[in-house]
């Protein structure tokens, strides 16, 4: 149910030593500087209350807390940017509503009404509006979650949530081009699990994975499915695209893949501008093949934090694969400056993406 929040349903307190001289937009490092406020709201009782914005600051938790043992908790990322004017804009902020409250249902969290969502966003914007950076690749990132807030070692779904929303300005997440490796035998999903979700764990269980691929020399994973690993589902924490000769193929989104809203972007673009686009099972057989044979032209994360990461090299069993470096001609940089001139204001917004505050 939509319910339309005054904005005077939201207790406001502003801070009194605002920290935006430690903003420094032309050296802005991913996720580690936060801006001046945060949104909360608590669920108790069957409905969300309490709707506040206050000075960021640590939050207190019972240690029964069910989030910190059981890991009930779903979060989203989008990202505000600076126009061509000097207006804040969103992109695609509704798209992520819908997606938090797919994960919601998932992880048994009550749905986060979206004029709940939209208005605790945009109050937040207008007080934190200073926080937006403008130089060329930077972003302010947006992040929502939800947790539970029981006070309760059983487990159960809780019954009392909160939902947060921290903003922080941020700069390139990768800064080149990444080395990915195959994996074949951890998973970050499998059918009937939580891949779709933007749930805690799913994150968490991916590190591990990573974690022995970094120590091979690696920045990221390719995931593949869980039962038979010979398909191709994400790259790290995004989603990922091949261009086969003059193909976009990228696999469909399913139970096991995040329903990315950068992939959604990326393909609507495509298939506008002509180029064929294929959303099918992805083979690992058929990306290696193509990489041998010199038919790999480009291959690529696209999500939030990165937009679009330019994979280098792809590991796979014991050989390791080198794809072109990109130049102004490639699918991958087109649809970057695309999407930037979108959110900048200088290309018409023509699908309805960008949100004013
Ligand atoms: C993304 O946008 O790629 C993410 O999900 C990033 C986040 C885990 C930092």
């Amino acid at each position: 149910p939509l319910i339309m929040i005054e904005t005077s349903a939201i207790r406001i307190e502003k801070t009194t030593q605002s920290r935006i001289n430690e903003l420094d937009e032309n050296n802005i490092p991913f996720g580690r500087l936060y801006s001046d406020h945060m949104f909360l709201a608590d669920y108790k009782d069957g409905q969300w209350q309490d709707l506040r914005i206050v000075p960021y600051q640590n939050i207190s938790l019972s240690p029964a807390n069910s989030a910190l043992h059981y890991g009930i908790t779903i979060f989203e990322g989008l990202k505000a940017y600076r126009n061509k004017d000097g207006e804040v804009v969103v992109f695609r902020p509704e798209a992520n509503a819908k997606r938090l409250n797919i994960s919601a249902e998932r992880m048994c969290i009550p749905a986060v009404p979206e004029g709940l969502f939209m208005e605790a966003l945009n109050e937040l914007l207008k007080i934190d509006a200073s926080w937006v950076p403008s130089a060329p690749g930077t972003a302010l990132y947006v992040r929502p979650f939800v947790f539970g807030m029981d006070e309760y070692i059983g487990i159960r779904p809780s019954e009392n949530f909160r939902f947060m929303i921290i903003t922080g300005p941020v700069g390139s997440y990768y800064t080149k081009p990444v080395r990915v490796k195959i994996e074949t035998k951890f998973s970050r999903a499998f059918e009937g699990g939580t891949g779709f979700a933007k749930a805690g764990g799913n994150y968490a269980a991916s590190l591990y994975p990573a974690r022995l691929a970094q120590k091979m020399g690696f920045d990221q994973l390719i995931w593949t499915d869980g039962k038979t690993h010979q398909y191709i589902e994400e790259s790290g924490t995004m989603n990922v695209m091949f261009m086969i000769d003059d193909v976009l193929i990228t696999a469909p989104t399913s139970g096991t893949i995040l329903k990315g809203i950068t992939r959604d972007s990326v393909l609507t673009i495509a298939r506008e501008w002509g180029v064929k686009v294929e959303e099918r099972p992805v083979a690992v057989a058929e990306v290696v093949a193509a990489a041998k044979e010199g038919r790999l032209k480009e291959a690529f994360g696209v999500g939030t934090a990165a937009t679009i990461a330019p994979i280098a090299t792809i590991g796979y069993e014991d050989e390791v694969y080198d794809l072109p470096a990109a130049d102004d001609s490639f699918f991958s940089r087109k649809i970057l400056k695309q999407l930037s001139g979108i959110r900048s204001g200088e290309i018409a917004d023509k699908h309805g993406w960008i949100y004013k505050i």
